[in-house]
């Protein structure tokens, strides 16, 4: 069993939790929140203890440290948690400021733990199916690829204030699964971002909604498309096109249910947010992580996944920003 501590009991530490809590081989042990009503509700729930960091830290007992407390934590908690030895699995981004990231991501490996970086897009069953077939060259060779991440409507504003802006808070996401699809170095970022949906986001000089444009050595491009609004759902699609055809994976739907009638056919909406559309990715990632561990393999996606992934954040700003394409 693998026996798990875990910092942060808000949304997304409730399904990591809940996940930790169901898979077979791994126990949550205890839960550390500054909110302890929140760490209660948790450890209860999973019978599980509230605790203190630093005790946690020292008890030989817990193998990991879950970090899914909120991002300006982050850096601290791996450092501390690789210092004691403990394997680690961190929510994205690793830190806003890329040098703080690149530290951070440097003290786990001079300690020897394993790091893992919670980019779940690359454990949603429909995206491993396309990255697999277009490895295996079902298309042949890639030329294109297209990302689109839409969210169903713009975050609260006190949200958007410390998430670090667009292209570090959402296309974060996107970039890690950009490197993912293309299985080469972005070389070049142009982007064009602006603020459409909310004026309060463009009051604080943050976009909602941008296009970036990739390319690698070898020419190869992908396009991504972010809005902080689509109002039929949460919207995330991926195409990739090569010689030999398209590989394409569609929304995932609240049900196969369609209507067709005189005035034509209508289907169901996209699964509503994250928690719903990524349910399954979040299982398989906290799978694919103790499976790593247990076989002593560095898992998927690791530190320094997230400091490339910051770095095309930081090119796509500066390009969005000055309105030329930034080399990387
Ligand atoms: N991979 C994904 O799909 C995904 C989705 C959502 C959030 N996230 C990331 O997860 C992190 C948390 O996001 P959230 O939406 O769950 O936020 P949240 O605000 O709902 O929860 C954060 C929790 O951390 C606690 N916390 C803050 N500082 C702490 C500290 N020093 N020690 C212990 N606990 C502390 C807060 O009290 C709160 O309960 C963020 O970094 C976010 O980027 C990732």
């Amino acid at each position: 069993m693998v026996s798990f501590c875990q910092i942060g009991a808000g949304r997304i530490g409730q399904i990591h939790s809940g996940n930790i809590a169901r898979h077979p081989r791994a126990q949550l042990k205890t839960v550390v929140d500054v909110d302890t009503r929140a760490a209660t509700i948790l450890a209860e729930r999973h019978g599980a203890a509230v605790g203190k960091l630093e005790t946690a830290l020292a008890d030989p007992a817990i193998d990991v440290v879950l970090i899914a407390s909120s991002t300006d934590t982050h850096a601290d908690l791996v450092e501390r948690a690789a210092r004691a030895g403990k394997a680690i699995f961190c929510e994205k981004p690793l830190d806003l400021d890329r040098k703080r990231a690149e530290a951070c991501a440097e003290v786990a490996r001079k300690a020897g733990v394993p790091l893992m970086l919670g980019f779940n897009r690359r454990f949603d069953p429909n995206f491993a199916k396309l990255h697999k077939q277009l490895r295996e060259g079902r298309i042949g060779r890639l030329e294109t690829l297209i990302i689109t991440s839409r969210d169903p409507a713009p975050p609260p504003l006190d949200y958007v204030k410390v998430s670090g802006g667009l292209f570090r808070d959402m296309t974060i996401h996107d970039f890690d699964m950009a490197r993912w699809l293309l299985g080469e170095e972005p070389t070049e970022v142009f982007a064009a971002a602006s603020a459409l949906v909310d004026s309060g986001i463009g009051g604080i000089g943050d976009f909602d909604t941008a296009v970036v444009t990739l390319k690698t050595a070898a020419g190869t491009l992908c396009q991504i498309s972010n809005s902080r609004r689509a109002t039929y759902g949460y919207d995330q699609r991926i195409e990739a096109l090569g010689a030999l055809g398209m590989l394409r994976a569609g929304n995932v739907l609240e049900s196969t249910l369609e209507f067709a009638g005189g005035t034509g056919v209508v289907g169901e909406k996209p699964l509503h947010f994250f928690l719903e559309r990524y349910a399954a990715a979040y299982r398989h990632e906290l799978d694919h992580f103790i499976d790593a561990l247990e076989n002593k393999r560095a898992p998927m996606v690791g530190g320094e996944d997230g400091v490339r992934a910051l770095k095309l954040a930081e090119a796509a700003l500066e390009s969005a920003r000055t309105g030329k394409a930034v080399a990387v």
